[in-house]
């Protein structure tokens, strides 16, 4: 990813990509975010379509040409499409991407596709139609590798499936996830399971750590791709003989934080410096007008100082975050 931003931290780093939340809510329960499913806190409601352009706009004129639209589960929001077509529109936004969990995508990838999305990441956390529904709580396994399907069909140009790595849950199902990409031109990610404030104990019960990935993968002949300058944080791994690519997302890995180059927003408006710790400040007052440009970009640049070098989860600083569907994993 090039980085011709104004968006620039301390320690060199710069934030061409922003992951922007447009709800809380999420009609799935994955075990390891919103095992209950998904209650509303707070009265505040998320940004309106007129909040989220200005938003976009101002990031935008700073030098984002990246947006991925997160939430919770984005697609439940009525105006995602609209929300879509909104930001595709805005000079300077190259590339739009959004994260979904795959619901209705067999009937919808061809829409989304119109409204300007070009990269979908869909998590599949198993592949066996039962531990799909343990992990998440519904039995839709089968729906979702249909959307599989349909977002190839509609000509997403990336995309990406996500796979959260859990102990006793998908850990033996390894070899099965590498064979699942050999004949498709996607990119597996395994993601290392993060602790937040929720799911301590089932953190303790499932976490793995990534290096049971990398260790599968070199015992199957994968290598290691050398990193490319502006990647985000995932190390992607390749085989000659596999049409998809690997990747591991290890947060909890050394320098993980060295090569971070996305900010978030919550669906709320708050500007998140890291997916970790920080509570949010929130911009949703420089929101109101479309004349209130040029403040918004000042409390954008001014609140880059206060980005940290690392998440020092090593340290302990850990886990104050509830949940990940409040500001989109
Ligand atoms: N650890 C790792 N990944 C998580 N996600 C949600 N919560 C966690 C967690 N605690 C992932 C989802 C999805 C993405 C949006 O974030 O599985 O792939
Ligand atoms: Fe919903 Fe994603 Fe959380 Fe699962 S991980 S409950 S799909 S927000």
């Amino acid at each position: 990813m090039e980085n011709k931003t104004a968006i620039a931290d301390s320690f060199g780093r710069t934030f061409p990509y922003l992951r922007l939340s447009v709800t809380d809510v999420c009609n799935f329960s994955c075990s390891y975010c919103l095992p209950d499913g998904y209650k509303k806190t707070g009265c505040d409601p998320f940004m309106a379509q007129d909040e989220i352009v200005r938003l976009v706009r101002a990031f935008a004129e700073l030098g984002t040409w990246k947006i991925r639209l997160t939430g919770g589960e984005p697609t439940v929001r009525r105006d995602f499409v609209d929300i879509a077509a909104m930001i595709h529109e805005i000079p300077g936004i190259r590339r739009l991407a959004f994260t979904t969990n795959g619901y209705k995508l067999q009937e919808r990838a061809q829409e989304y596709y119109d409204a300007g999305l070009r990269a979908i990441n869909i998590s599949i956390d198993s592949l066996h139609p039962d531990k799909f529904k343990i992990i998440t709580g519904h039995d839709r396994l089968h729906e979702v590798l249909d959307g599989v399907q349909a977002s190839f069909e509609a000509g997403f140009e990336s995309i990406k499936l996500n796979t959260v790595l859990l102990k006793g849950l998908n850990d033996n199902e390894l070899d099965r996830f590498i064979d699942f990409v050999e004949d498709k031109p996607v990119s597996l990610r395994f993601i290392e399971l993060m602790r937040t404030r929720d799911n301590a104990d089932y953190f303790e019960a499932h976490h793995l750590p990534g290096t049971a990935v990398t260790e599968k993968l070199l015992e199957r002949g994968w290598r290691a791709r050398p990193r490319v300058e502006g990647a985000g944080p995932a190390q992607e791994f390749e085989h000659e003989g596999s049409a998809g690519t690997i990747g591991l997302i290890a947060p909890y890995s050394k320098d993980f934080c060295k090569s971070c180059n996305r900010l978030r927003v919550s669906a709320k408006g708050a500007l998140h410096l890291c997916l970790f710790g920080e509570g949010g400040y929130s911009l949703r007052e420089y929101l109101q007008s479309d004349d209130q440009i040029e403040e918004l970009q000042e409390k954008i640049l001014a609140l880059m100082n206060f980005k940290r070098s690392a998440h020092f989860l090593h340290e302990g600083n850990s886990g104050v975050r509830e949940h990940l569907a409040s500001i989109g994993g």
